[in-house]
């Protein structure tokens, strides 16, 4: 398929870029430094591009049939809309650009997931270092569910490296209100390329752990 890829950059982008041409995908990235990527193959080309400034992206997605995003950022302790302004504009190019499908990372913890990061999260990291990353999440996932796009969220678990073992629960009511459970990056790439090719997930909000 013609994937475009929006984070490819980042730790869970670059695996995602990596599974995606293994399988054969045609991908573009939109990256606000291509450089920074050190991916080459001939199945992948490299646009400069913000999500935040719609104009720098708008004509990437015609002739796409799909839209993977694993954006994130680090600028967790003030208030920012990095991630709902970002897909607000994501999906309204998809709009222009007439692409239905989107597969998205967000958390678990957010929203319906609530408390299912774990005590450690529910009680420390969300309210004092992820409080308005999260409500940035929230609006995000609302903005996804409000359009009339073939989406599916991807809830992972807290984040580690890790290789691909293909081996990991994924579907609703995943997570724990006191453990936190975990989900490597490449694996949370492998879940959503299978959900790429089954469709099982649809306007669905599935967790991702081990
Ligand atoms: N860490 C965890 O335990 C955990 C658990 C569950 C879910 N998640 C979520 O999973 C997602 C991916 O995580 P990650 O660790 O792979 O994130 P990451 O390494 O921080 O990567 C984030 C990506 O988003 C890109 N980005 C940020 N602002 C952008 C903009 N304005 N325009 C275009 N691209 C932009 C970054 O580009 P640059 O390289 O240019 O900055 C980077 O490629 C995040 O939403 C994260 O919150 C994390």
């Amino acid at each position: 398929m013609r994937l475009l890829i929006i984070g490819g950059s980042g730790k869970t982008g670059r695996e995602l870029i990596k599974q995606s041409l293994e399988e054969g995908h045609i991908v573009t990235a939109i990256l606000r430094k291509p450089q920074k990527l050190n991916i080459k193959h001939p199945n992948l080309k490299l646009i400069q591009g913000d999500v935040l400034d719609p104009s720098s992206i708008s004509s990437v997605f015609k002739h796409q049939e799909a839209v993977l995003s694993v954006l994130g950022h680090k600028k967790f302790i003030i208030p920012s809309n990095i991630l709902s302004k970002g897909t607000s504009n994501i999906i309204e190019a998809m709009k222009q650009g007439n692409i239905k499908r989107l597969i998205c990372v967000t958390a678990l913890g957010i929203n319906d997931s609530k408390y299912k990061l774990g005590l450690y999260y529910t009680l420390f990291t969300i309210p004092f270092i992820l409080y308005f990353y999260f409500k940035d999440k929230e609006k995000q996932e609302d903005m996804i569910t409000a359009s009339d796009l073939d989406w599916t969220i991807v809830r992972p678990g807290h984040f580690i490296f890790g290789r691909k073992t293909e081996s990991y629960r994924h579907g609703h009511n995943l997570g724990h209100v006191i453990l936190t459970k975990m989900i490597s990056r490449a694996d949370v790439a492998h879940f959503m390329l299978k959900e790429l090719k089954e469709n099982k997930y649809i306007h669905q909000k599935p967790g991702i752990t081990y």
